[in-house]
């Protein structure tokens, strides 16, 4: 660092008088003729002088970083994530297709979730002649102790959706679109896809029948409908979106990511689409703007409220008519699933 230079520099060059002036104190008058007062001056002013310019220059820097975010980031189209996949699951899709795919956002820390998940309602099954499937989508750690982790977690469920990103929350539209790219790619022989959370309780019965019931095949798209959100401005927020990141005063209509259900085709044109519009670090919100650009309406599934993005109490009869809720603790998804099965086993659901 340069200002670090001039400093030491400054402090050496004011030791070093100082030493002299200690040693020589008696001759000091006398030595003090105007050469050494010049040199005195020099020094001092060269140190403020190299100050002044290195601060200048740091101070510029700071600018041209502003102006990066300021100016860069509206013209921030989305881009995908190149090259092959790091993990697949074990399927063949052409052979056999699911009827629903649910892809679980999911990262290194979630493994007891998504263990929780693997022995409850993500275990793959059959419902109503209906072939059920699960997959976690993660990205990649810097820690390679985590990172062979995840392979050998991978190697053992095959059940792991993996590319080359840095696992974070500012990357979660990367991979919800490393989810939709999977489906477009290896899967487009099924009929619906799910994307939700680690922290989310489905219930795979009731969202199959309400599917099967509600018999649409084509450009369908639900889930916890938000028609009216605007951006939150607040910088202390979460959910924080700069003018620059999105302009605009409200978001189009979207799907809280919690969990949403969207029939296949529906992930293919947002795959399509998904490079020409504008990235935004809030992947419902960027799922919501690839909705709007295919024209493509939200329905709700049923005329009750199903799809709960907040945290709601137990109870067999009630969690047998919703589709999925928020902020369920891996204990948790092990209690609620024993009791619905329960009930299941005794012809009641
Ligand atoms: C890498 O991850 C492992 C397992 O979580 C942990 O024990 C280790 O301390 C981490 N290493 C570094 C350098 O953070
Ligand atoms: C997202 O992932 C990319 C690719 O690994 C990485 O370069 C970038 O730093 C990540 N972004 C954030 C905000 O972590
Ligand atoms: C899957 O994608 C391929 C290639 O885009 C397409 O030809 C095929 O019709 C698609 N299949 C289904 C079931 O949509
Ligand atoms: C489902 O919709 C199709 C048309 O899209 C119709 O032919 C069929 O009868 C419907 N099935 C049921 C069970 O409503
Ligand atoms: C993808 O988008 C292009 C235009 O951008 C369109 O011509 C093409 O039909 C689309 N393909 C699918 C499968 O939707």
């Amino acid at each position: 660092m340069k200002t670090g230079g001039t400093w030491l520099g400054l402090l050496m060059g004011q030791g070093l008088l100082a030493s002299r002036t200690r040693h020589f104190s008696s001759e000091w008058i006398n030595m003090m003729d105007f050469t050494k007062l010049k040199i005195l001056v020099c020094l001092v002013g060269l140190s403020c002088a190299s100050f002044w310019f290195s601060y200048m220059n740091l101070t510029k820097l700071c600018i041209f970083c502003e102006k990066n975010q300021n100016f860069l980031l509206p013209t921030q189209t989305f881009r995908r994530i190149q090259g092959s996949f790091l993990q697949l699951p074990d399927i063949d899709c052409h052979k056999n297709p699911p009827f629903l795919v649910l892809l679980v956002a999911s990262s290194y820390q979630h493994s007891n979730a998504r263990m929780a998940i693997r022995q409850t309602w993500g275990k793959e099954r059959m419902v109503a002649s209906k072939r059920l499937v699960t997959y976690f989508l993660l990205g990649t750690t810097v820690n390679l102790t985590q990172q062979a982790d995840i392979t050998d977690e991978s190697q053992k469920y095959k059940d792991i959706i993996q590319k080359d990103f840095i696992d974070t929350y500012y990357n979660l539209t990367l991979k919800t679109m490393m989810g939709i790219e999977w489906i477009h790619k290896f899967c487009n022989q099924s009929s619906f896809v799910m994307k939700t959370d680690t922290d989310v309780f489905v219930n795979v019965f009731y969202l199959t029948e309400l599917l099967l019931r509600k018999n649409r095949t084509t450009r369908f798209f639900t889930g916890f409908l938000k028609l009216h959100e605007y951006p939150i401005r607040d910088r202390g927020s979460k959910w924080y979106v700069s003018i620059e990141e999105y302009p605009g005063k409200t978001y189009p209509p979207f799907c809280s990511g919690t969990g949403y259900v969207l029939s296949t085709d529906v992930a293919s044109q947002i795959y399509n689409v998904s490079e020409s519009i504008l990235f935004i670090k809030l992947e419902d919100v960027f799922i919501g703007l690839c909705l709007d650009k295919l024209n493509i309406q939200l329905e709700e599934l049923h005329s009750e409220q199903t799809f709960f993005p907040e945290k709601i109490t137990f109870s067999v009869s009630r969690f047998k008519k919703i589709v999925m809720c928020h902020k369920v603790k891996p204990s948790e998804q092990l209690s609620y699933w024993n009791h619905l099965v329960t009930e299941e086993h005794r012809g009641v659901l």
